[in-house]
């Protein structure tokens, strides 16, 4: 959930403004149909097989000074060249995703079926699985020490961009949380993307006034980590021409 927006930013998501964007959540329910009836139509996709471990490579832990510095770090190749190769061959045509729903996070994000597009694309669950065991829990200790052991990425999003799509600017409302506030670290993903400047790569921002302090611009596998407490994040509308495919979670201490 978004906290701290400044009002001029809600104010450029308010109709008339991002009008495109507002009819596209207006037919929100047809664009729902109709993703359906393909996901119902599609075959069973033949998987290439593989023997593979999902892994990253060891870019995160070439990044921890710099993440420890500045409280963020954008990495490239940070999964190795096979594993990569399977996510982007496995990953889901559109209609897997649900249309896009908030004009505040006005991508497609969540899978319409998710236990139907894990079976068809193991490499999702896969995924998941990786990001909440124990191995990668360690990494993050060796990555970002803490003295709250067993942060993991509990839910994984996928979602992927295109034009016109944005993110507003805003902080994580982990902001306020006790358990969590300096604990929390967001990974994003870029999966695949056309990169360049205005193609979906979350940006980092000074403050809530919304001056651009960072823009990722490759955004195939690479990855983004950031303190979402305390740093203000979004990105703005994605140019014409341009997509991004993300995987997103936060790394968090369970709260049970
Ligand atoms: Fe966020």
């Amino acid at each position: 959930m978004a906290v701290g927006i400044a009002e001029f930013e809600l104010k450029k998501y308010r109709f008339p403004n991002s009008a495109l964007r507002h009819l596209m959540i207006k037919i929100y329910s047809i664009r729902l149909i109709f993703r359906r009836l393909l996901l119902f139509l599609e075959p069973k996709p033949i998987l290439t097989s593989r023997d593979i471990n999902i892994t990253l490579t060891k870019n995160l832990e070439a990044g921890a000074a710099k993440f420890s510095s500045q409280g963020w770090v954008f990495l490239e190749d940070i999964f190795p060249d096979d594993v990569h190769k399977i996510i982007v061959q496995e990953w889901p045509s559109f209609y897997h995703f649900h249309p896009v729903r908030n004009i505040l996070k006005s991508y497609d994000s969540h899978f319409i079926s998710p236990d139907q597009t894990s079976k068809k694309y193991p490499i999702i669950e896969e995924i998941k699985q990786y990001l909440s065991s124990d191995e990668f829990s360690q990494r993050l200790n060796g990555f970002a020490p803490s003295s709250a052991n067993g942060r993991k990425i509990k839910n994984v999003g996928f979602s992927r961009a295109g034009y016109k799509s944005s993110c507003v600017n805003h902080l994580d409302s982990v902001s306020t949380s006790k358990l969590n506030k300096n604990e929390s670290i967001n990974f994003i993903f870029f999966v695949k993307g056309t990169g360049g400047s205005r193609s979906g790569g979350t940006c980092i921002y000074h403050d809530k006034n919304g001056e651009i302090l960072f823009e990722p611009t490759n955004t195939t596998n690479s990855c983004l980590i950031y303190r979402s407490d305390n740093l203000y994040h979004g990105f703005p509308p994605m140019n014409f021409g341009k997509f991004r495919w993300m995987i997103s979670g936060h790394a968090q201490v369970p709260s049970n």
